[in-house]
């Protein structure tokens, strides 16, 4: 089979462990990793610091920075990402995040 989209490329892909916000994840290595947690069923990814109006990924290209995580202590567009080994990733602080 010749998947349509390179999405599915990675389901055969090797899984490797993440930690987001503390709980222990398993996602395919090499992935997206804004839609790797959106597949597991991550559906927040960080809060607005003037509302705390939850968000999650929204354009998958760069441009809206509603997917910002902190990724071992940096805050980062997940969608720009790939998942690799190890990764300690939590829901960026109201007022860190890029706005
Ligand atoms: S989803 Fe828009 S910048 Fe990542």
């Amino acid at each position: 089979m010749n998947p349509a989209s390179p999405f599915l490329e990675t389901e055969d892909a090797p899984r490797v462990d993440v930690s987001f916000d503390g709980a222990s994840l398993s996602l395919p290595d090499g992935a997206n990793l804004a839609a790797a947690l959106l597949a597991v069923g991550v559906e927040v990814f960080r809060h607005t610091p003037v509302s705390g109006a939850p968000r999650a990924p929204f354009c998958m290209m760069g441009a809206c920075f509603d997917c910002l995580v902190e990724v071992d202590g940096v805050t980062r567009q997940a969608c720009m990402m790939e998942v690799s080994e190890g990764l300690v990733l939590t829901r960026p602080q109201a007022g860190e995040a890029w706005e």
